[in-house]
């Protein structure tokens, strides 16, 4: 691996109390690239431009995959990746979809352990801190027919961040718009998947929502996820959860909850979900909350959904099982509540 570290730190001059959410990157990054159909050395350098030119795949045809992972510090100083594993199967199952090759382990691994050990004073041990980390492969072979690239780059950056969402989240049903139809990208962590989702979610945004809950491509009848999280009801004492399809991204932070949950006593249903069910248990009174998880917002209580035209207000609950999942799940990502799951690895 090359190392070439940055002769200045950027560190002193960030303000870490005023961080908006993926805006401020630490001082290196993490870069590999795929040439003659193989990856090849791994290089560490100081956060910059990637030399790139106007004829690159990527800005062509968006062949492109990525994930999002978290690091935290505990209170001895170290740094805990949590789930790296998953990050790493869930990135190469969305480049094989995307005809890219996949990452090996030992780059993947090696590369990520060095660049945050190497940056570890950027994840802040105080409350509510966390390093975010964003792996990306894309197509950089220049050509402009439309086809599979043959050369890739692999890059790692990290961000120090704090809250993804601030204030209240009230989210729509979206009735026109899809994310994802069957058969396409949409389990993928595949960039143009975001690409499509900006404008109805901008739409969603003039009229006073933070999010939409997208629904299936068919006849937009049942729900998927909302906006980058998946979602979860509380109907009566259930936690209920959309099972995975190809149209939904299998979140980490889902199948944590789910294992969380279980585990403390909650009743938990992989299924799929009508939007008019939702309708009908808030009508009913069983509609008790809703909430969305990702690793950028954790667990983030849902204020109100609207189906329909019609909002359903959705109170605080004393006993809110997104509080309590959220503190089980931000306690062993600290470190703070012993990790009896083995998901979090201490960077060397
Ligand atoms: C579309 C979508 N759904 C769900 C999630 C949640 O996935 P995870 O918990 O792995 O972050 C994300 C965020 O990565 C996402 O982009």
């Amino acid at each position: 691996m090359k190392i070439s570290k940055s002769s200045f730190s950027r560190l002193h001059s960030t303000n870490f109390t005023d961080l908006k959410f993926g805006t401020v990157f630490s001082d290196h990054m993490l870069i590999c690239k795929y040439i003659d159909g193989k990856w090849g050395e791994l290089e560490i350098k100081p956060y910059g431009p990637l030399d790139m030119n106007p004829g690159s795949q990527i800005l062509h045809y968006g062949q492109a995959v990525f994930e999002g992972m978290k690091a935290f510090k505990n209170d001895k100083d170290e740094v805990l990746l949590f789930r790296k594993e998953e990050n790493y199967k869930r990135l190469n199952k969305s480049a094989v979809r995307l005809s890219i090759p996949k990452i090996p382990r030992d780059i993947f691994m090696n590369g990520l352990d060095s660049l945050l050990s190497i940056d570890s004073d950027w994840c802040k041990k105080d409350d509510g801190y966390s390093l975010y980390i964003r792996p990306v492969i894309f197509a950089s072979g220049e050509c402009i027919k439309a086809s599979s690239s043959e050369e890739f780059t692999f890059v790692i950056i990290t961000s120090p961040s704090t809250k993804y969402y601030d204030g209240e989240m009230n989210v729509v049903v979206e009735e026109h718009y899809t994310r994802a139809p069957e058969g396409g990208v949409g389990f993928a962590k595949a960039a143009g998947n975001y690409a499509a989702s900006f404008y109805p979610t901008k739409k969603a945004n003039a009229k006073g929502f933070q999010q939409v809950i997208w629904t299936d491509a068919k006849d937009h009848k049942y729900i998927e996820e909302s906006g980058t999280m998946n979602i979860w009801f509380r109907i009566d004492n259930k936690l209920i959860t959309p099972s995975l399809s190809d149209s939904i991204l299998s979140g980490i932070t889902r199948d944590s909850i789910i294992t969380l949950a279980k585990d403390n006593g909650i009743e938990v249903e992989e299924r799929k979900i009508k939007v008019t069910e939702i309708l009908e248990s808030y009508k009913k009174g069983k509609l008790k909350e809703a909430f969305g998880t990702g690793t950028a917002v954790t667990v983030n209580p849902i204020n109100s959904i609207t189906i329909y035209n019609e909002c359903l207000y959705l109170n605080e609950q004393v006993d809110a099982y997104a509080l309590k999942l959220k503190n089980l799940l931000q306690g062993i990502q600290k470190g703070s509540i012993v990790d009896s799951y083995n998901w979090t690895d201490k960077v060397n």
